[in-house]
């Protein structure tokens, strides 16, 4: 009898992957610029920039900026700068939200914060800010200027509403959802927008995209937000639990507090009112757990999920349209 045959194990690719692959030559030419637009004579500006985006990150918002303009068209040189400008404005919020957050690992490297200090992230992340607009004025579009200026400013409401607002124990879903709204969704609107925007796509397309960058960013960092919770650091690539170390009223603590028993009320009450312990953290993980809040807030970004995928309904289909599509099941489902 012959022995059997040995099967490799075959992994099918996900959604960012297919993605990657359908853009392949594309984001090859994206990288390019980003690399070569963090040159400068300022030694450090290149050494902060090149330790944060050589540690990898998934490319997230360019790939989408990049799969808009292809389902319009085509990608020119004006949409390669323009997925390039989208990466470095989230690669400044990085930078400056890590100095907030006083977050000390970012793609599975130390933060920069911790290598070279606050002030030389805050610097280097207005370096990445001015450069980026640099980049879109080559679009030559002043409707996307427009848009991506207005962006820059609605990510930095969202950061300072939430810093505003991190007393836990006022939580509220309307302004937890402003704060999601601002300081993630907006850029992925803004990248799906004008992706379309940059290949002339009609206004109903246009439209179309925008919606699917918004709801695309809201379940996004819903599930980022439950990750903290239930995710797992070395896979995440940033520490789990910090948003409870920070006292953030993220959605998964929202929604405990919602469902808290008396017990559990009381121990709310009194850890959120105090700089959190790793024991608050254990207790505080036991809590929601018991609350199914993890589910809620996954079944949140689900809702988001669907109604991004429903934003594409009208659209001619394509390998690339149905890669957005498991995109959109694939961020709330991601375990990094
Ligand atoms: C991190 O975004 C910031 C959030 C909006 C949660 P990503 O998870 O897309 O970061 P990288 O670029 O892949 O590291
Ligand atoms: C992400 O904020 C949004 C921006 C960086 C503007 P978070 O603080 O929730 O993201 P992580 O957890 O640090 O990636
Ligand atoms: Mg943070
Ligand atoms: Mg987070």
């Amino acid at each position: 009898m012959n022995a059997p045959a040995i099967v490799p194990a075959v992994k099918t690719p996900n959604a960012m992957e297919i993605l990657s692959q359908l853009l392949e030559g594309e984001l090859a030419q994206t990288e390019v610029e980003i690399s070569s637009q963090m040159m400068s004579n300022v030694g450090l500006i290149p050494d902060v920039a090149h330790h944060l985006v050589d540690a990898g990150g998934k490319r997230l918002r360019p790939l989408l900026t990049l799969a808009a303009a292809k389902m319009c068209g085509a990608v020119g040189k004006p949409a390669i700068k323009l997925a390039a400008a989208v990466e470095f404005i989230h690669s400044a919020t990085l930078l400056h939200d890590d100095v907030v957050d006083g977050s000390n690992l970012r793609r599975g490297q130390k933060a920069a914060n911790l290598i070279w200090g606050d002030k030389a992230s805050v610097l280097v992340g207005d370096f990445l800010f001015a450069r980026a607009f640099r980049m879109m004025v080559a679009t030559n579009s002043l409707r996307i200027l427009e848009i991506l200026a207005r962006t820059s400013s609605v990510i930095a409401e969202g950061e300072v509403l939430q810093l505003a607002s991190t007393s836990a124990g006022t939580a509220k879903r309307e302004t937890y959802f402003e704060v999601i709204s601002s300081k993630t969704a907006a850029l992925f609107a803004a990248a799906t927008e004008c992706g379309a925007i940059c290949a002339s796509a009609d206004e109903d397309t246009i439209d179309a995209f925008r919606i699917y960058g918004q709801e695309l960013g809201m379940a996004f960092q819903l599930a980022d937000d439950a990750l903290d919770y239930g995710g797992i650091t070395q896979e995440l690539g940033k520490r789990v639990g910090d948003d409870f170390r920070e006292g953030k009223a993220t959605f998964p603590l929202i929604a405990a507090l919602e469902k808290a028993d008396d017990k559990q009320n009381e121990f709310w009450k009194k850890v959120l009112a105090r700089k959190h312990s790793d024991e608050d953290l254990y207790t505080a993980l036991t809590y929601i757990k018991q609350t199914g809040a993890i589910e809620a807030t996954l079944n949140e970004a689900q809702s988001r999920a669907d109604l991004a995928k429903a934003a594409l309904d009208n659209l001619a289909d394509s390998d690339i349209k149905q890669a957005l599509i498991s995109l959109a099941d694939m961020v709330v489902s991601r375990i990094r």
